[in-house]
């Protein structure tokens, strides 16, 4: 019996890296997994991997969350097919970088609605169902609420991943009325598909990884190991707290 045996679980950005190790590992562990992403190859790539194992990847792309219809329609299909939510995984999400004074309007816009919006959105329209379940919300932050970077121009994403984690509380303490929880990760530098090319340059490379006590990029089920966690029964008492896993790097 998986540890999330027969949950339907409605997991954001299945076309990316850390997204498509959620889909295989929710699945893995027993849970109906119900995807999307606005890029449909990347979806279909991680269909054809779970249908490669005997599961199925439910669900549609290409979804842009970011358009609160589609949010809503993405949503309802997996209800009319599916009949509850029992898990809201909000992993999707995607940003511009620059400098403050060189990032543009559109730059900053696009970040936002691409990385809060699109989180009330799918919140919203999933709320009531995971309610009726006392189900849980995982949303996806980052270490750039934290702290900047030194790196990359990354005011942008920052703040929006900085109102990912107090999004979450809020979600935490409304949800607690009703039996749902909500919790934030907070994910360090992971090697995806869309990192790797900057790893393998030595220099960026070790840019990147400056400050990272264990001097590796975090590897996508990395991240999954501890979002199966908090998914499952076993985190039965946590809401409201933000997970850091970025091998040390807020250590010092
Ligand atoms: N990779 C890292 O180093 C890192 C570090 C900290 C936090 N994170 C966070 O982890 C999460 C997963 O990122 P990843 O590393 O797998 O990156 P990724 O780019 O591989 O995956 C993100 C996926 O979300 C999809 N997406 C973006 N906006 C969308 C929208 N509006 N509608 C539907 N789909 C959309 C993208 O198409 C992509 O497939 C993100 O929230 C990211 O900010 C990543």
């Amino acid at each position: 019996m998986g540890r999330l045996q027969n949950k339907v679980a409605l997991i954001t950005g299945t076309g990316g890296g850390q997204g498509r190790a959620a889909a295989l590992r929710f699945a893995r562990e027993g849970a109906i997994v119900v995807g999307c992403d606005f890029v449909a190859a990347g979806h279909e790539e991680t269909a054809a991997l779970m249908q490669a194992e005997g599961f199925t990847l439910y669900g549609s792309a290409p979804v842009d969350l970011g358009d609160h219809e589609q949010a809503k329609a993405w949503i309802d299909a997996a209800v009319a097919e599916h009949g509850r939510i029992d898990i809201l995984y909000n992993n999707a999400s995607a940003a511009k970088f620059g400098l403050v004074h060189e990032l543009s309007i559109e730059d900053w816009h696009y970040t936002i609605r691409n990385e809060i919006d699109l989180l009330f959105y799918t919140t919203k329209y999933a709320w009531l169902h995971l309610a009726e379940q006392r189900g849980v919300i995982i949303n996806v932050s980052s270490t750039a609420a934290w702290g900047g970077s030194k790196a990359a121009g990354i005011s942008a994403h920052s703040a929006a991943k900085g109102a990912v984690v107090s999004f979450t509380r809020q979600l935490a303490v409304e949800g607690a009325a009703v039996g749902v929880r909500a919790v934030s990760i907070s994910p360090g530098f992971i090697a995806t598909p869309g990192t790797r090319p900057f790893l393998e340059n030595r220099e960026v490379r070790a840019m990147l990884l400056d400050g990272v006590l264990m001097d590796r990029p975090g590897e996508p089920e990395e991240v999954v190991n501890l979002a199966v966690f908090i998914a499952s029964d076993e985190a039965s008492f946590i809401t409201g707290s933000d997970f850091v896993i970025d091998g040390g790097l807020l250590a010092v």
